[in-house]
């Protein structure tokens, strides 16, 4: 899912983005069983009762991929205005075979990631995940 060579700093915000998201959702960093409560966890789509798979055409290069990021992000935000919350998934793409056979995708397709989609549920703490502050992501140049 992610380069086997992913260093500092997007490996500190990625393990800190995820220890935060897992504790909310009750699984603290040292826990045994905290990699097969994760897989549940998203196995089960959170509990979104659909999910959508979002495939490309294998011949598409880091430029195409950009834009299917985009694109996606236009589809969760149309599903907000729907009233509806959705959570990106590359987790999926582990068990890319078995999902390709399911929705029958062709093989000249690469699966990028699915997206839960449903209504929240009330109740559930939902903090905002940390963000990196915007001078170590931005430059801003100018006279
Ligand atoms: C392309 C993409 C794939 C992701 N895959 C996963 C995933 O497999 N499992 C997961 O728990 N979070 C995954 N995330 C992170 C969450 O979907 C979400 O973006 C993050 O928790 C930030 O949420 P927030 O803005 O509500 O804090 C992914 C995010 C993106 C953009």
């Amino acid at each position: 899912m992610y380069p086997a060579e992913l260093t500092s700093p997007y490996l500190d915000r990625f393990s800190d983005a995820a220890a935060q998201r897992y504790k909310a959702l009750g699984i603290e960093r040292d826990d045994p069983d905290r990699p097969m409560k994760i897989a549940a966890l998203n196995s089960e789509a959170f509990g979104a009762p659909v999910v959508l798979f979002c495939y490309l055409d294998r011949t598409m290069g880091p430029g195409q991929w950009g834009d299917a990021g985009m694109y996606l992000q236009t589809v969760m935000l149309l599903l907000r205005a729907e009233g509806l919350h959705s959570c990106p998934q590359v987790m999926w793409t582990m068990h890319r075979k078995t999902v390709s056979q399911i929705v029958e995708a062709d093989d000249g397709l690469v699966l990028y990631c699915g997206i839960a989609v449903g209504f929240e549920k009330g109740g559930v703490p939902r903090p905002r995940t940390g963000r990196a502050v915007m001078t170590e992501t931005v430059s801003f140049i100018g006279v």
